[in-house]
């Protein structure tokens, strides 16, 4: 007596497809499970066994073998139980086959209930595509099973209400995909940010061009303040990138129970102790780490020079390729990670260098500075497009009428902005904003004018910029242009650019030259920073 049953495995953050096999023998009896299982789904005999038994069913006293094909792919996690107790029920003729292409995951306790699982949306798509038409997996999982229209989803809480799925006795459900939102009210505004233009205004181009940004300012400057503001900046998800930000939140186990699509860009800001594993993933099986849960969204690190060096280390390459890879004994698995990068720090131990503003004074040594300097290494600095001070805030400006605008008002800029760039990237597999720009598209994209180039070569050889600042130049100048609107990158662009990405030199100290351009470059900045000054091309609203 044969049966079979669909199910899946997760490797990384997508689903493969799993056949059940259940041969039942005569023979001494007994319960073997093969295909490469972990303990974990080796457990399954027992569970299974014991929830058919407590289900009212009588298992025949037969030799029993389920085997998961392919045998050679690893299979981890209980999430097999409840296709294998279907397939030997189905086996055993205690109930009859599935009227349709079915596929089935869950957890079963002893007594027959069904527990959730994780990665029920990578399944769901899967058995999309490989033409399934019904779907059996734990009640709380069935709005996300939902999400992949087109699907017969049976969200069922026992083996028998399962059984009922199997055979066709359980009437289908129609159950909306429920999209859950924080509600808007809760959401800081910008607004409430007093002063502060030139980083608002440098915030407004990095959510405009997915661009990463570095705030470095002394304590108590607002840094964090502005940082979490950041969401309300960002246009809201398309249905694309929110079905690939829960995928990775299904397979991390993120999801609250019955939470349908992820609404909202994922904001992730994990605290300064996090390992490496926590930061990029890992495990075995490999889970997604924040580089992965902030895919489509926003990763900030506050303090950035308390985390560990290695795993400041790590983000290099994610944010590089736009994914990781994490590679384990049995198994390597590549999981999504296009996220933005924000991060913010002190620029020394006591957080007041270079403060003219306040009494405050800067009282480190030369040797604590540098110490300070090196937690954060170059080549992380360098993937900063933009590197933003904040300044301390005199009393008046605190006191003083809010003037700002409202995170409403700049996201509607941004979104424009996001759309123009949109328009552009049409036909570009995998290119969404400004930042996401490489190589040869850079150059035929950008549209920059010869005076605008010119001006970026003489900046390139006057502050020793890198190839990657080269780059990431022409890219935050392509996203300056967006935002007002302009055709082509002009020099006024590039200008602007180059001051938004310049002031590292005042955070590391580090010169190309013996001439200390960062302070030109810095000095620049201060002066456009300046309440009542001209501001050039850096906006001065709010301050
Ligand atoms: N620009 C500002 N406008 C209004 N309130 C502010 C501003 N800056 C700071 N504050 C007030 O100070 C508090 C501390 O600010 P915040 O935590 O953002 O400082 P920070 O720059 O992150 O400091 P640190 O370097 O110590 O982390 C805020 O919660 C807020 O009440
Ligand atoms: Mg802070």
């Amino acid at each position: 007596m044969h049966a079979s049953l669909r199910c899946a495995a997760l490797l990384g953050t997508s689903a493969l497809p799993i056949d059940v096999q259940v041969d039942l023998a005569l023979g001494l009896p007994g319960f073997v499970v093969v295909g490469l299982p972990d303990m974990a789904c080796v457990d399954a005999k027992v569970r299974c066994a014991t929830a058919i038994r407590n289900s009212g069913y009588e298992l025949p006293h037969k030799r029993i073998t389920v085997n998961l094909a392919p045998g050679d792919l690893r299979k981890e996690g209980a999430s097999f139980d409840v296709p294998i107790a279907l397939a030997v029920l189905q086996a055993a003729g205690l109930i009859p086959p599935a009227t349709v292409a079915t596929l089935a995951v869950g957890e079963l306790s002893l007594s027959g209930e069904i527990l959730p699982v994780r990665g029920v949306l990578p399944i769901a798509l899967l058995a999309r595509a490989i033409g399934v038409e019904r779907m059996i997996v734990p009640e709380v999982n069935a709005a996300e099973a939902a999400l992949a229209q087109g699907l017969e989803v049976h969200g069922v809480r026992t083996l028998a209400d399962a059984a009922a799925a199997f055979t066709g006795e359980l009437a289908f459900p129609p159950g909306p995909a429920e999209a859950t939102a924080l509600p808007a009210e809760t959401r800081p505004d910008l607004s409430e940010v007093r002063g502060q233009g030139f980083c608002k205004r440098a915030l407004e181009i990095a959510a405009a061009g997915a661009h990463s940004a570095l705030l470095v300012g002394p304590p108590g400057a607002g840094k964090t303040m502005l940082a979490r503001r950041m969401p309300g900046l960002l246009p809201a998800l398309t249905f694309e990138e929110a079905v690939e930000a829960t995928s990775i939140w299904s397979v991390a186990g993120k999801l609250r129970h019955g939470q349908g699509l992820l609404s909202e860009r994922p904001f992730r800001a994990p605290h300064h102790t996090i390992s490496v594993a926590g930061l990029v993933g890992g495990g075995s099986p490999p889970r997604p780490g924040e580089v992965s849960l902030a895919h489509n969204g926003l990763l900030f690190l506050d303090e950035l020079p308390e985390f560990g060096r290695a795993a400041l280390e790590a983000l290099r390459q994610p944010l590089e390729d736009g994914e990781v890879a994490v590679v384990r004994v049995r198994g390597a698995a590549v999981l999504p990670a296009r996220f933005m990068l924000l991060a913010a720090m002190n620029p020394c131990p006591c957080g007041h260098e270079g403060e003219t503003a306040t009494p405050a004074r800067c009282n480190c040594t030369v040797l604590q500075k540098e110490g300070y300097r090196r937690r954060v290494s170059g080549p992380i600095l360098d993937r900063f497009d933009l590197h933003v001070e904040a300044r301390a805030l005199s009393p008046s400006e605190l006191s003083g009428p809010s003037t700002g605008e409202t995170s409403d008002a700049v996201r509607a800029r941004v979104e424009a902005a996001r759309a123009r760039q949109q328009e552009r990237f049409r036909g570009l597999r995998g290119v969404h904003a400004n930042s996401q720009l490489r190589g040869r598209a850079l150059r035929e994209l950008c549209g920059a004018s010869s005076a605008a180039l010119a001006l970026l070569a003489r900046s390139m050889e006057r502050l020793g910029l890198s190839a990657r600042a080269h780059d990431r130049i022409l890219k935050l100048a392509r996203t300056i242009a967006d935002l007002e609107n302009v055709r082509g990158v002009e020099a006024p662009h590039v200008a602007e650019a180059v001051q938004l990405r310049c002031l590292d030199r005042a955070v590391t100290g580090r010169s190309a030259e013996k001439v200390p351009t960062h302070q030109l470059a810095r000095a620049a900045v201060l002066r456009a920073n300046a309440p009542g000054t001209s501001p050039g091309p850096i906006t001065q609203e709010g301050t």
